[in-house]
């Protein structure tokens, strides 16, 4: 009773917010009752008293039309269709931008509890203006083979993929636990692909890692950045030139912290970092911190969120997975989180915020119902 609630409740959710419903009301305001029917009205069948009102069918219709132009906007924890009007499944995600185009990468999630571990693999959508996403399929499948290092009902999370310029392969590294063991493996898998699409798999035992994300830097010079040590560090490992493995070069940082969903930008040449407490799928409050070098010293900065006490508690009942720079705009950034569903995955949503900057230069994130690339960036 309770799926079939949420799901009727999911449905109507993905009609108002798709385009094409605004349009067609729009059009029921100026068709036949309406403002065009005025001209020709047939006195056997007189209108209804609401569409008599020439005016007011004209606003009506100039309301919902800018409410289906409003649709090119993020809207934070709503339900978000893809191309083929389905919420968007790439969970724990990252974005790169190539050839034109985003790609999101993320956990596809499935219903029921079951749905936190990897039942089906990880998903890729792409975008040329983020806010609308074509399903590409899953890049990653897991295997129904007992004997597979991914089988069916393992854990994968997080994904993220980079690009090597020198080798001209993407590269995905995901935190990876064993089938059937809880978090105890605490182990990274790496993949490899000619081109997105088209993901072959290669895996290594790393250090230990949990939660995790991967970060370019101007150099070339890539890193992979995980909850290690049970969660107390958060480590950051300088990978080798093919980013296919470490160096051996890596900095524990926030050492007693316990952090988990890390994530990292760079702007104005300083490394700034953002991530959460420990408290499973449940929100906490997030942190952050700034550095001039990668290797550190880290300075904490306190909680990014600037919004009521119970949202700051909470980052807006998200957890960090990724901080999107804008391509093409200075300054701009995206912080990416998720609001995890445990009970039933696939209805997890998507908390997209634009990072902002105060006059010192700390950054911060307020809560938008709705927002845009083009003004919401200070
Ligand atoms: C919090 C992590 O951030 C998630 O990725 C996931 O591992 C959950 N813990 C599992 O409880």
């Amino acid at each position: 009773m309770l799926y079939a609630w949420n799901y009727f409740q999911n449905q109507l959710q993905l009609i108002m917010t798709s385009r094409a419903f605004y349009l067609l009301a729009a059009l029921v305001f100026l068709l036949p009752n309406g403002v065009i029917a005025l001209s020709s009205p047939h006195p056997e069948h007189p209108r209804p008293q609401f569409f008599r009102e020439k005016w007011l069918n004209l606003k009506i219709a100039e309301k919902l039309v800018s409410l289906a132009s409003t649709r090119a906007n993020f809207v934070p924890g709503a339900i978000w269709p893809d191309n083929q009007g389905v919420h968007i499944n790439a969970h724990g995600g990252g974005i790169i931008h190539t050839n034109g185009r985003y790609y999101w990468f993320g956990e596809y999630k499935t219903g029921g509890p079951e749905g936190n571990t990897a039942m089906v693999g990880v998903s890729c959508y792409s975008s040329e203006n983020l806010y609308e996403w074509k399903n590409e399929g899953i890049v990653l499948s897991v295997s129904d083979d007992t004997t597979s290092v991914i089988r069916k009902g393992c854990v994968i999370e997080r994904p993220k993929v980079i690009f090597n310029k020198a080798t001209g392969k993407f590269i995905m590294w995901f935190h990876h636990e064993l089938f059937g063991q809880g978090y105890c493996a605490a182990m990274s898998g790496i993949a490899v692909a000619d081109a997105v699409n088209l993901l072959g798999r290669d895996f290594s035992r790393g250090q230990m890692a949990r939660d995790m994300t991967l970060f370019v830097d101007g150099d070339g010079k890539a890193y992979h950045i995980y909850s290690s040590e049970e969660n107390s560090t958060t480590q950051i490992s300088l990978l080798t030139d093919d980013y296919l493995s470490y160096t051996g070069k890596y900095v524990r940082a926030f050492v007693g912290r316990y952090m988990e969903a890390p994530a990292l930008f760079k702007h104005k040449g300083k490394y700034y970092f953002m991530g959460s407490d420990c408290t499973g799928w449940a929100p906490n409050a997030a942190r952050s911190a700034v550095a001039s070098s990668i290797w550190g010293p880290w300075k904490e900065l306190g909680n990014p969120c600037r919004g009521t006490a119970e949202e700051n508690e909470k980052t807006f009942w998200s957890q960090s997975t990724y901080i999107l720079p804008v391509e093409g705009k200075r300054n701009a950034f995206i912080f990416m989180a998720d609001r995890w569903n445990p009970d039933n995955p696939i209805e997890g949503r998507y908390i997209w915020l634009a990072v902002q900057f105060d006059p010192a230069g700390k950054p911060f994130i307020r809560w938008m119902d709705q927002w845009n690339l083009e003004e919401s960036f200070n």
